[in-house]
């Protein structure tokens, strides 16, 4: 049975602070502002991760705000979600389509790395995670915000994600 999941996520930005996006240091003089590392593109994978399975949000498996969650590296967060699903029954992941919306600077240089960082963390083969990217035309200026979607097949092959 193929199941769908989608996740969103914004982060204000701030001067100084680290911007990492699909665990990928982008250089830019602004950063996420975030208890955790920040990473849009993969709090909102995540999320798609869960919802596709309907199984609640990051919130819930990492309430905000928690001591030990402060810096945590979002790939972590990942893969308790990927731990989570494979607990609940088999299932591939066919694909990740993802929006990325910055109005600076530009990412267009880091979609190959952002997309093998991606495709590594949820061990994915060539061409099976799509990301793109959007200025909010002035909307959000001092925002970064990701959209995902995911597609993964449930009830089939062995637990676990799709290699
Ligand atoms: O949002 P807009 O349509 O003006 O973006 C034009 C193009 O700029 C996008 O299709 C994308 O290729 C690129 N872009 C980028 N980095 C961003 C925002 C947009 O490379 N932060
Ligand atoms: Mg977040």
């Amino acid at each position: 049975m193929l199941r769908i999941g989608y996740g969103e996520d914004a982060h204000a930005l701030a001067a100084g602070v680290p911007l990492i996006i699909g665990g990928v240091r982008v250089d830019s003089p602004v950063g996420s502002s975030a208890h955790s590392d920040g990473d849009v593109l993969l709090h909102a994978l995540a999320d798609a991760l869960l919802s596709a399975f309907a199984l609640g949000d990051i919130g819930v498996l990492f309430p905000p705000g928690q001591p030990e969650t402060a810096g945590l590296d979002s790939r972590v967060i990942v893969q308790e979600v990927l731990g989570l699903l494979s607990r609940h029954g088999p299932f591939r992941l066919v694909n990740v389509a993802a929006v990325v919306t910055l109005d600076a600077p530009k990412l267009g240089a880091y979609r190959e790395r952002l997309q093998d960082s991606v495709r590594e963390l949820l061990e994915l083969g060539s061409g099976s995670v799509g990301v793109t990217f959007k200025t909010s035309e002035g909307l959000a200026p001092g925002h970064v915000q990701a959209r995902v979607t995911v597609l993964l097949e449930a009830g089939i092959g062995r637990a676990g994600t799709g290699r």
